[in-house]
């Protein structure tokens, strides 16, 4: 049976009324609280409505999303997100990005696992919130996390020597079953694509254990721009699309708000992408691997 999910990433929900005054005042804040505010013009929280409506008009099984919800990891924007992913009328999966961890507090309280817990039910290793898998009969989801909290002005991410051993026995597991593997990761995964202090630092040991044991497709977000390109694996390469911000309203080619329509079975995917053409989401390129 095949998974029909749709893709969308980079959502950056912002809602600065719920945020008290005294987080403002917090220096470590500020200039996050300057970026979020200009972000405002480029973002718009509509976008992910009509993604939501889309998806159910298209009768996806499940919305998947591909981190960096919120701006500035505050209470107030989990809460908003939390919110928005229940009251989708469909189930949601997501993974934590780098704005999800951008306090060290954040990350201390695993605010975002906290929060969004009921979007990542899944299988996992006692003790450890990643991966978690989750199956639907010959296709599985793969979240990951890369968000660490980072000095300012750098959005890097690592997943860690940990995290990457149990992925690499879960594509093993998933492999020799014969299940679609989709793995979701927030930061690129091909080298060369992310911007210098932007970068998964052990990119390297993710492409190893690609190459070592396969995946069928990888989706991630991160740099807001459409990408395409592929990691090799023991036979087939695995399919990477990078997805840009699914409430971006850029009209510069690649950077539109933009989501996609997979169909995942053990025999292939589909995909179909929409993006945002200043007033609706409107269908584009449709591709099959
Ligand atoms: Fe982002
Ligand atoms: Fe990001």
């Amino acid at each position: 049976m095949a998974l029909r999910f749709v893709h969308c990433s980079d959502i950056h929900l912002l809602d600065l009324e719920g945020v008290g005054v005294h987080r403002f005042l917090n220096k470590r804040l500020t200039g996050g609280v300057n970026l979020a505010l200009g972000r405002r013009k480029a973002h718009s929280p509509h976008l992910f409505d009509a993604i939501i409506d889309r998806a159910r008009a298209l009768k996806a099984d499940r919305l998947v999303v591909t981190g960096d919800v919120t701006n500035l990891a505050l209470e107030a924007e989990f809460e908003l997100v939390r919110r928005k992913f229940g009251e989708a009328g469909l189930p949601v999966t997501v993974i934590p990005g780098n704005h999800d961890a951008y306090t060290k507090g954040s990350v201390r309280n695993r605010r975002f696992e906290q929060y969004l817990n009921a979007f990542m039910e899944g299988e996992r290793q006692a003790g450890h919130d990643y991966p978690f898998v989750q199956r639907f009969g010959g296709v599985a989801l793969i979240g990951l996390s890369t968000a660490i909290a980072t000095l300012p002005l750098y959005a890097t991410g690592r997943l860690g020597g940990g995290q990457l051993a149990r992925l690499d026995a879960i594509l093993k597991e998933l492999g020799e079953e014969g299940v679609a593997r989709v793995v979701l990761i927030h930061h690129p995964v091909v080298e060369g694509v992310a911007k210098a202090r932007h970068d998964l630092l052990d990119l390297d040991a993710f492409g190893e254990v690609i190459r070592r044991r396969g995946a069928e497709l990888i989706l991630h977000g991160h740099e807001h721009i459409h990408l395409e390109g592929e990691l090799p694996g023991p036979d087939d390469a695995a399919v990477v699309h990078g997805i840009a911000s699914g409430t971006a309203l850029s009209q510069k080619p690649g950077r539109n708000g933009a989501f996609s329509l997979y169909t995942v079975a053990p025999e292939g995917i589909h995909r179909a992408h929409y993006i945002w053409d200043g007033d609706e989401f409107v269908a584009g390129q449709e591709s099959t691997h």
